[in-house]
C-alpha cells in the first residue's frame, strides 16, 4: 500500500502517478487534495506521513509546488525519512543509501512523465543496508534525542 497526497501545486503530478498506480495494479490510498483550489500542504503531507509512520502504508509520495514544504512537514513525523527528488539518480540513491520512506516531488519543478519515472524508481529500489545502517540509525537517534557525538 502506497499513501499519496498533494496540494494544488502538486495535483498535476499526483494525478499522473495515480494513473501509473492504476495501470500497474499498485494499491494506494489518496489523501487528497482533489481540486486545483489553493490548500495548505501540511494537512496532506501530515496524513501521508502518519500513514507511513504507523505502518498503514509501506511508502508515501507527496507532491506540492516544489516538494520542499511537504518534505519539511513529513520529516517532523517520527520514523519518516522524506526526500525531495528531481532526478532519477536521487530517487534511486535515497532508497539505496538513506532508506527513504517518503518521496517528495514538485509539480512546478518536474513534469508528469518525470514524476512517474521517479515514483517507479523509488518504489522498485531496495535499501542497501551495510555501511548505511549506522548512518540511518544516527538519524533515528537524533530524532529520538539519543544521539551522542563520539570522539
Ligand atoms: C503553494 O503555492 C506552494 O507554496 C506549495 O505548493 C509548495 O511549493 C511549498 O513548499
Amino acid at each position: 500500500m502506497i499513501a499519496i497526497g498533494c496540494d494544488h501545486g502538486g495535483l498535476n503530478i499526483k494525478t499522473a502517478v495515480i494513473e501509473y498506480f492504476k495501470e500497474n495494479g499498485i494499491e494506494y490510498t489518496d489523501y487528497g487534495c482533489d481540486t486545483p483550489e489553493s490548500v495548505d500542504y501540511p494537512l496532506y503531507a501530515y496524513q501521508v506521513a502518519k500513514s507511513v509512520s504507523d505502518c498503514s502504508a509501506q511508502y508515501g509520495i507527496i507532491c506540492c509546488g516544489t516538494g520542499i514544504g511537504v518534505s519539511m512537514t513529513a520529516n517532523k513525523i517520527k520514523g519518516i525519512r522524506a526526500a525531495v527528488c528531481t532526478d532519477e539518480f536521487c530517487a534511486e540513491m535515497t532508497r539505496r543509501h538513506n532508506d527513504a520512506n517518503v518521496l517528495c516531488m514538485g509539480g512546478r519543478v518536474i513534469d508528469e512523465a518525470k514524476a512517474v519515472q521517479l515514483a517507479d524508481i523509488f518504489l522498485h529500489t531496495d535499501y542497501e543496508g551495510g555501511r548505511h545502517d549506522k548512518r540511518v540509525q544516527m538519524i533515528t537517534d537524533i530524532e529520538n534525542g539519543n544521539f551522542v557525538i563520539k570522539d
